[in-house]
């Protein structure tokens, strides 16, 4: 499984790549916007934060493929080699797919509703697909089943996309991807530590903690009481 974080905001960054495995940070013009900061700026500020090692998507806006091959050719050259350029699955899109393929670019296919843009931007040479499984389920379609058959389509076909599941609300959804075993998500800061965050584990450790301070003092730590 590999995470991403869905977000553009630096604070969020730094502390989700501090604390948890990412592989890479997408964004689209809305996330983007959110900041109200010029964009080439912020974007470079999100590359120095992850690294060259890190993945980063950044969604174009043109609607004609010469214009999204042209917004793909300033970012790799501003945001380095990493870059995935997200393109809608538009038909002006697909053409730019695979053309940038061709020359060589990352391509993440975006903006999935249904598995057959998915396969169409999969043969055209897309890296990742990005289906929106929360704006599916809120029109009343079921997210969930369109990733599946995303994902069993790729599978059965051999091809080389992997399937980069967006538009989350909740940790559900997320869990039954990952039994369908989708190769990659992409959540907001709050949806990654409800990912991890269970009651119980936080009753445990405080029990834990409360039981061996008892015996060995408070803020002692294992290093702490050997002698
Ligand atoms: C990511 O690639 C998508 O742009 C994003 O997940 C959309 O999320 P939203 O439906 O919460 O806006």
């Amino acid at each position: 499984m590999i995470y991403m974080l869905d977000t553009a905001n630096i604070k969020a960054i730094e502390r989700a790549k501090d604390l948890y495995p990412i592989k890479g940070v997408t964004t689209n013009p809305t996330i983007v916007s959110r900041e109200g900061r010029s964009f080439l700026p912020l974007l470079k500020d999100i590359r120095r934060v992850i690294g060259d090692e890190n993945m980063l998507h950044v969604q174009t806006l043109g609607l004609k493929a010469e214009d999204i091959i042209a917004e793909a050719e300033y970012l790799k050259a501003n945001l380095g080699e990493n870059i995935y350029i997200k393109i809608p699955v538009i038909p002006e899109g697909i053409k730019a797919i695979r053309i940038l393929k061709d020359k060589g670019f990352n391509i993440t296919a975006t903006a999935i509703f249904t598995s057959q843009q998915a396969l169409m931007a999969a043969v055209s040479g897309a890296d990742f697909l990005a289906p929106y499984v929360n704006r599916i389920d809120n029109i009343s379609g079921n997210g969930v089943e369109v990733v599946k058959d995303i994902i069993n389509e790729i599978n059965s076909y051999g091809l080389h996309a992997k399937v980069l599941a967006a538009s989350f609300k909740n940790v559900q959804q997320v869990h039954e991807l990952a039994k369908a075993g989708v190769h990659s998500v992409t959540v907001s800061p709050d949806i990654l530590d409800a990912m991890i965050h269970h009651p119980l584990t936080d009753w445990s450790v405080e029990q834990f903690v409360k039981d061996w301070e008892k015996l060995y003092g408070e803020g002692k730590l294992t290093k702490d009481v050997s002698k």
